[in-house]
């Protein structure tokens, strides 16, 4: 459903991204890992044209590249920003309704009671400010803003970062019933152990460049993968 064609970006001379190839299935959930500054979300800025970026990326067959970011969040790409980025000082409801676009505005009453259904927890805090959250709370708020359009795909940027493991597991949570309901996602992690656990297949980004490639459940016994990403040698129990 998404494929990103040879893309490159680069920062003035800095080269961020190196010639990824990386598909996204209908449905499917698909993992970016990779340590700090490996490109994952230069990555993911290049999908919704926030930066320019060299190569193709490819929505159902229809090339992205020389729309400006709204149509392409009109076609059906949605992010969920590292950090969060909600806005502090409006209530949780003002941050969602934030996320509709021109097509999902006439269902904004429905998409927001889906969203409360889906995180009771915003439902609860409808009216407060967002900035009064928790964090896990707040990295709840923006995923469900982001999918306020109403994606095809959604992309998530780190959302377990700094985040207690029951929150962490909350999330999980929420992934799956995405996938249940027909969404993809591309989920960009340090968090390799989580990234593996919830995800069909995984990219492993070294230096702006796939590295290895394959099925999540396969890259969790890998070695190598294992050595760098899980902390855990052979034989270690997990
Ligand atoms: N706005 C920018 N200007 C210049 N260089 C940048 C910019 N943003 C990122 N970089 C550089 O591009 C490379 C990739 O960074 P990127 O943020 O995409 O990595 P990342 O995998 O998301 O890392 P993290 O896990 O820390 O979020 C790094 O070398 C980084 O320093
Ligand atoms: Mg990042």
């Amino acid at each position: 459903m998404l494929e990103l064609r040879d893309l490159s970006l680069n920062y003035g001379s800095i080269p961020a991204v190196r010639g990824l190839t990386v598909r996204v299935g209908p449905g499917e959930v698909v993992a970016l890992i990779g340590a700090n500054g490996a490109g994952k979300t230069s990555t993911l800025k290049a999908v919704l044209g926030l930066e320019n970026a060299k190569g193709s990326v490819v929505l159902d067959g229809v090339a992205l590249d020389k729309l400006p970011t709204p149509a392409r969040v009109l076609a059906g790409i949605s992010l969920s920003p590292e950090g969060r980025h909600v806005f502090p000082q409006m209530s949780v409801e003002e941050n969602l309704l934030l996320g509709l676009t021109a097509r999902t505005r006439p269902q904004a009453g429905s998409l927001t009671q889906e969203m409360y259904a889906l995180f009771p927890r915003l439902y609860e805090r409808a009216s407060q400010k967002a900035g009064s959250l928790s964090g896990g709370e707040q990295q709840m708020l923006a995923i469900a803003r982001a999918l306020m359009s109403s994606p095809k795909l959604l992309m998530l940027d780190e959302p377990t970062l700094g985040l207690a493991p029951i929150i962490v597991s909350q999330l999980r949570v929420i992934i799956g019933t995405l996938k249940a309901r027909g969404t993809s996602v591309l989920l960009a992690e340090q968090n390799a152990e989580m990234a593996l656990a919830c995800t069909d297949r995984a990219y492993v980004l070294e230096n702006g460049k796939v590295a290895k490639e394959g099925l999540s459940r396969e890259l969790s016994q890998d070695p190598a993968v294992r050595a760098a990403y899980l902390g855990l040698g052979e034989g270690d129990e997990e």
